[in-house]
């Protein structure tokens, strides 16, 4: 089951390119330990890193990029879905209680520990399930709001955490980071 190619191709406006050269290299070292293990080709490493402008990305919608052969969920949020992540109490997410946050390692999964920005408005996190690795539905899919993996019944809420289904973590957050309107994958 896959979304990725939902957005892909009808968005022509947004830029989406890998960088090359010096920067792709020193993010080699922060990114998939998995790939630094493989000992990558020099094509892998300036893959490593991606730039994606995110300007044009409406509040309530997602845009999924391709990085590392992997989908990204990068979802500009509404202020119902901020305000839904951050009113969930912790001892509900019973699941999973990790932020999985490779930009803030070892947090718990209090939605202000996920979120890119302080205000919440910027998710971004790995679209892969992680049960047995399907591509999760967005724009609001699910029990809980935000995305639903139909390949087993995993619900995830509007912060990507595990609340219901066999999936055993919540969504993964890359290494990110904003450049004014610019996300840098990696
Ligand atoms: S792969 Fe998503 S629920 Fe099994």
């Amino acid at each position: 089951m896959s979304h990725v190619d939902d957005h892909e191709g009808t968005r022509r406006d947004f830029l989406y390119y890998a960088t090359a050269g010096a920067g792709a290299v020193t993010a080699g070292a922060a990114v998939w330990p998995l790939v630094n293990q493989m000992n990558p080709s020099a094509d892998v490493k300036a893959l490593a890193s991606i730039r994606v402008d995110t300007s044009g990305i409406e509040p309530g919608t997602q845009l999924t990029v391709k990085w590392l052969g992997k989908p990204v969920f990068i979802r500009r949020r509404t202020q119902e879905e901020i305000d839904e992540a951050r009113a969930v109490p912790l001892a509900d997410l019973s699941i999973d209680a990790e932020s999985r946050n490779d930009n803030k390692p070892g947090t718990d999964a209090a939605d202000e520990n996920r979120a890119m920005d302080e205000n919440g408005e910027w998710l971004v996190m790995m679209g892969v399930c992680t049960h047995l690795g399907c591509v999760p539905l967005g724009d609001g899919a699910g029990d809980f709001g935000g995305w639903f993996c139909p390949c087993h019944g995993s619900h995830y809420d509007t912060s990507g955490r595990i609340r219901k289904g066999p999936a055993p973590e919540n969504l993964p957050v890359p290494v990110a980071r904003f450049e004014g309107s610019e996300l840098v994958l990696g």
